[in-house]
């Protein structure tokens, strides 16, 4: 049996920890019993991925057997990766949707969707991957403060005249480093801003009044910041701008960086991957589409 997970973009611009977006690329996971553990990597970070009982994958499948309280049967995955690793898009996320779907589907187990993705907060506090990657769609997600494993969560379609450029260079980063570059505190003026805009991009999208996107998606909680890490993104942004793009922001927390927009899409991927390349920073370009339906098995 093959389980398909997309993968997201997330933050979007003033959504930081908020919103998530699943995205037309994917990761697949062939399971069938086994007599031992084993998990083969092919494609996207195969070559660095651990493939012993420390993948994420398989970890996440023992632990939530012991949570469901059934026994964790060996299984042995053939694990195929669409989705580049360390780049802000969501790749973690779809090895632990995958891990929780299979234990439950290995053993005849049904849960709520609320339910799964308080299995799956316990192995990552942020849910701006998680619930694209498990529901799909444009999601917008908000934890419990007195329960992280608790999120209450919407889920709207993402309007179909947006395509979607991820503009991805051959280096990573990684979340936990690039979440210690934030300030812990923030001032009242700047939070105010990030309220007004990420209700702003939810409206926009919703009444599809994509003029005000390049506004919405505006932020002072971490792209100021991250874009240190992330050279290339403040003169991507001008010139993307410059070529009609609606929206351009850091994918997650990198290296990645996203685009909505309405025309040129191939022509500002290739103005990215031309900047990169003067950079000296090898990077490609992706032309995707918003995934609606998000994890599943194939039929
Ligand atoms: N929202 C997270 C961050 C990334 O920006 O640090 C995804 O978990």
């Amino acid at each position: 049996m093959q389980l398909i997970v997309p993968a997201s973009t997330s933050n979007l611009g003033a959504g930081f920890d908020t919103f998530g977006l699943a995205l037309t690329l994917y990761n697949t996971f062939e399971i069938e019993e086994s007599d031992a553990f084993e998990i083969e990597i092919y494609g996207e970070g195969a070559d660095k991925l651990p493939t012993g009982i420390d993948n994420l994958f398989l970890r996440t499948y023992i632990r939530a057997c012991q949570e469901l309280g059934v026994e964790d049967r060996p299984i042995k995955v053939v694990q195929k990766n669409g989705i580049p690793v360390g780049r802000g898009l969501g790749s973690s996320a779809t090895a632990i949707v995958a891990g929780i779907l299979t234990a439950l589907e290995l053993n005849d187990l049904k849960l709520s969707t609320d339910e799964i993705l308080e299995l799956a907060l316990m192995f990552e506090s942020h849910p701006d991957n998680i619930v694209p990657a498990l529901v799909g769609g444009f999601t917008i997600s908000a934890l419990d403060e007195v329960n992280p494993r608790k999120v209450y969560f919407q889920k709207l379609e993402f309007p179909k005249e947006l395509q979607i450029v991820v503009l991805i260079p051959e280096f990573e980063i990684l979340t936990e480093e690039a979440r210690k570059v934030l300030p812990s505190m923030v001032n009242l003026k700047d939070a105010v801003f990030n309220i007004q805009r990420a209700a702003l991009l939810v409206s926009a999208l919703v009444n599809k009044e994509f003029d005000l996107l390049r506004v919405a998606v505006e932020d002072k909680l971490h792209q100021p910041f991250r874009s240190k890490l992330l050279h290339g993104f403040e003169a991507f942004k001008e010139e993307a701008y410059q070529m009609g793009a609606d929206a351009v922001f850091i994918s997650g927390s990198g290296s990645t960086i996203g685009v909505f927009t309405r025309k040129n899409a191939d022509e500002i991927g290739k103005f990215g991957v031309e900047m990169y390349k003067k950079m000296k920073i090898p990077a490609r370009y992706m032309i995707l589409e918003a995934d609606e339906e998000g994890a599943r098995w194939a039929k």
